[in-house]
C-alpha cells in the first residue's frame, strides 16, 4: 500500500475514535493568529501529540491541537499550529493535515499565514486576500504515487483560490469596514528570512507577500478537491525594504496586533461559508 496514503488514514482513524466531528470547513492559523480558535464555540480539542504518526510542530508560538467547533451555525476544524517544510518533515507530511481535514469532511479550506510584504503598496499590519500562489521554490506534495481516490497525477491549478471565496471574503471586508489588499502568495522554504536580493527576485517574479507555509497546503488542498481560500498578515515588510532585520517574536506580536480585524474577517466569512 502507499504509505503516504496509509500514514493519513491511521491518523484518520486515530481521530474517528475519538470524535464524530464533521467539519464544513477547515482552518489554518499562522503564526500570532492562534487566537482565533478561542472565539469559536467550541466542542472537543484534540492535542496534536494524541494521534499517532502526526507531525509535530516545532515552531513556538505554535500551540500544536485540532479545535473542532461552531463559527456561527458552521462546523469547523481548526488547526492550531501548523507543520513546515523547514522543520525537516517530509512534503507529504506537511500536508498531511490538509488530507485529514478532507477525509473529516470539509469542503473548504481557509488557509492563514503570517507573511513578508513584497508589494510597495502594503505596509505591515495590513490583510491581503491571496488570489493566486507561486510555489515552484518548494517541492510539490504531490511528488511520489498518485493516490487516485484522493485527486489527478495532474491536477489543474488555474484557480488554486476559489472565485466565490474570494467574492465572500470580500462582501465581508466591505460589510465590516475592513480594508484588505490582495495578491500573490510566494513561498520560500525558509526558516531564513530572505536577502534584500531574494526579496528583489520575489518582486520581479509577482509575488506581492512571501512566506514558508500555505503554497504547498494549498497544492494538496486542490488535490483532493477542497475548495480553498486565505488570508495573510502582512506582520512586515521583507528584508530590503524594511530596514531593520527581522526577528520571529517580531513577526509573531506584528500578527498578533492584527489579529482582531483578521479574526472578525475570518470570523465573519467562515459564518457564510
Ligand atoms: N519572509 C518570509 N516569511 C515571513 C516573513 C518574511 O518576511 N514574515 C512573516 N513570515
Amino acid at each position: 500500500m502507499n504509505i503516504v496514503y496509509e500514514k493519513v488514514m491511521n491518523c484518520y482513524n486515530v481521530i474517528r475514535k475519538k470524535t464524530d466531528f464533521t467539519p464544513r470547513v477547515g482552518v489554518v492559523l499562522g503564526s500570532g493568529l492562534g487566537d482565533f480558535a478561542n472565539k469559536v464555540e467550541i466542542s472537543y480539542t484534540l492535542p496534536y501529540s494524541e494521534i499517532t504518526g502526526f507531525p509535530i510542530s516545532t515552531v513556538p508560538g505554535h500551540e500544536g491541537r485540532f479545535v473542532f467547533g461552531y463559527v456561527g451555525k458552521t462546523p469547523v476544524m481548526i488547526m492550531q499550529g501548523r507543520v513546515h517544510y523547514y522543520e525537516g518533515y517530509e512534503i507529504s507530511d506537511v500536508v498531511l493535515p490538509i488530507r485529514l481535514m478532507k477525509l473529516m469532511g470539509a469542503e473548504i479550506v481557509f488557509l492563514t499565514n503570517a507573511a513578508g510584504g513584497l508589494n510597495l503598496d502594503f505596509q505591515a499590519g495590513d490583510l491581503m486576500m491571496i488570489t493566486d500562489q507561486i510555489a515552484s521554490f518548494v517541492p510539490s506534495p504531490l511528488i511520489g504515487e498518485n493516490v487516485d481516490e484522493w485527486g489527478l497525477r495532474f491536477p489543474p491549478m488555474h484557480e488554486i483560490y476559489e472565485k466565490s471565496l474570494q467574492n465572500i471574503i470580500e462582501e465581508t471586508a466591505r460589510q465590516e469596514k475592513i480594508a484588505i489588499k490582495k495578491g500573490v502568495y510566494i513561498q520560500l522554504s525558509g526558516p531564513n528570512y530572505e536577502s534584500p536580493s531574494e526579496v528583489k527576485m520575489c518582486q520581479i517574479l509577482g509575488g506581492d507577500a512571501v512566506g514558508m507555509s500555505t503554497a504547498v497546503e494549498a497544492v494538496a488542498a486542490k488535490h483532493i478537491g477542497l475548495k480553498v481560500c486565505g488570508i495573510s498578515c502582512i506582520s512586515n515588510m521583507a528584508c530590503g525594504i524594511s530596514k531593520t532585520p527581522l526577528s520571529h517574536k517580531e513577526v509573531g506580536e506584528m500578527a498578533a496586533k492584527t489579529a482582531p480585524l483578521f479574526q472578525t474577517l475570518l470570523y465573519k466569512s467562515i459564518e457564510k461559508m
